[in-house]
């Protein structure tokens, strides 16, 4: 069988060799875009006149009859056409003889696979915003349930400051939005055409570029055709935003993880997204929050796997670059799969106010609040620091908490202390206290959920 680039060659290729090149065992996800792209391509060239019409009409029917073979999976794949655009030109010329051979007319595989893998990228980074948005809504839901189910606040994972679960949640609704924004913003760079660039110097037909572009609906026609061919930047901020939509699911993933434990108890997940022990029977297990943390690493590997794969490549396209699709590809299932269960998981979920409450009760959860009661006074705020310092080494030594010690042992410790200091130390009171924008307050949360449901929208 000779190769349709044979024609320099006198030996075959090495057998192993041809194993190791191909790429048709994954590229072949590509087979619409392909078409897609080589249809379009066959229409112009018609159109400028560089094929003649019914030689255009010929080659795409052909790609019609190749694509449902595809899609049939009547096609089978061989090494020895290594990838998916082989493998296309291949059986169409099977299909309707030497004429298919004019499809590649002022073309060349490294525009084609460029467009192809931008082509399929695009849609991947719309599917990817789209399931961003639907884990966003599930995420607002679940806080207006959770506006007033108030939750010790962390720093270095100690008891901090009390603020509501609603809060809490909202603040992965503000990642997953910057997350959101930022498909939409890479997903301008992806779609401009590279084809038209051929090989990589540009092709002395008389081409249309731009028509090429509104047909595939690009937004506009890469400028160099060095560059179209050989960055695959694209790719690797595709790469970047899904491995921070990553980092943001696995934080979150850490907290449900810690919260299910029995030694917290704030949440329990779904049978549904959990599972048993296979030698403790009392054991359920987060093991959706815990696959979807252990991917992260994934999707960052492969992020670091593309930029030094591109690091040293010099201009124009090097086979290098057929590196490019698997990671890509495992990254959009694996980002795609994440948001898929993790949706599922919150619908789900099981929230226990009661114990958060407790919690949220349990560290002097409310010192900064005696501190600011004191600054209230006309007490200077490292001042007032020290006092409530003082107040939870009181309470401290005599196993209290601060709305326990009685107002005389606060005046002991500083007479400007009056009775009004009682109603400031509850973390209800220290909640609602936080009216500031972007505050924990009740109202607060809810005016930030009226605006984030506004921004889904
Ligand atoms: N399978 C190749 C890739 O993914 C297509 C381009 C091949 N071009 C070439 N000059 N060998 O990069």
């Amino acid at each position: 069988m000779t190769k349709l680039w044979g024609g320099r060659f006198t030996q075959a290729t090495d057998a192993f060799m041809e194993s190791f090149s191909a790429s048709i065992h994954y590229d072949a996800r590509l087979f619409r875009q392909d078409i897609q792209g080589s249809m379009v391509h066959c229409r112009m060239l018609a159109r400028q006149g560089i094929i003649a019409g019914d030689e255009a009409d010929l080659i795409l029917d052909g790609l019609v009859r190749v694509r449902a073979e595809i899609e049939q999976g009547e096609l089978p794949f061989r090494d020895d056409l290594e990838d998916i655009h082989m493998h296309v030109e291949s059986r169409l010329a099977e299909l309707i003889g030497p004429v298919a051979g004019k499809l590649h007319t002022a073309r060349s595989r490294n525009d084609q696979v460029a467009t192809d893998l931008r082509l399929w990228l695009r849609e991947e980074c719309d599917a990817i915003r789209d399931a961003v948005r639907t884990l966003q809504s599930v995420l607002v839901d679940l806080a207006e349930v959770h506006v007033e189910t108030i939750m010790p606040g962390f720093t270095h994972l100690q008891n901090a400051q009390p603020v509501t679960l609603g809060h809490h949640l909202m603040a992965y609704f503000e990642m997953l939005d910057r997350d959101r924004q930022r498909f939409s913003e890479l997903r301008k760079r992806i779609n401009q055409l590279p084809l038209g660039s051929a090989a990589l110097a540009g092709t002395p037909y008389p081409i249309d570029r731009e028509w090429v572009a509104k047909e595939l609906g690009f937004e506009g026609v890469c400028r160099n055709s060095l560059d179209a061919v050989s960055d695959r930047d694209f790719v690797i901020e595709t790469a970047a935003a899904a491995a921070l939509v990553m980092t943001h699911l696995s934080r979150f993933s850490e907290e449900l993880i810690l919260w299910s434990s029995p030694n917290f108890g704030f949440i329990e997940l779904s049978d549904a997204f959990a599972t048993g022990s296979s030698i403790m029977p009392q054991k359920k297990n987060p093991d959706a929050p815990e696959l979807v943390r252990g991917k992260s690493g994934r999707v960052t590997g492969h992020l670091m796997g593309l930029l030094t794969l591109m690091k040293g490549l010099p201009l124009a396209y090097n086979r290098d670059m057929q590196e490019d699709k698997e990671a890509i590809f495992d990254i959009v299932d694996t980002v795609r799969g994440c948001l898929k269960v993790f949706t599922g998981m919150l619908v789900e979920i099981r929230v226990y106010p009661e114990v958060m409450l407790a919690a949220a009760k349990v560290g002097y959860t409310t010192a900064t609040d005696l501190a600011d009661y004191l600054v209230r006074l006309g007490i200077p705020f490292r001042q007032a620091h020290e006092i409530s310092g003082r107040l939870v080494r009181v309470c401290v030594n005599t196993g209290r908490s601060l709305e326990q010690l009685t107002l005389a042992e606060m005046q002991a410790v500083d007479g400007r202390i009056g009775s009004e200091v009682m109603a400031v130390l509850t973390v209800t009171a220290s909640v609602n206290a936080r009216k500031v924008v972007g505050g924990t307050a009740f109202t607060t949360v809810r005016t930030a959920i009226e605006s984030a449901r506004a921004r889904l929208s």
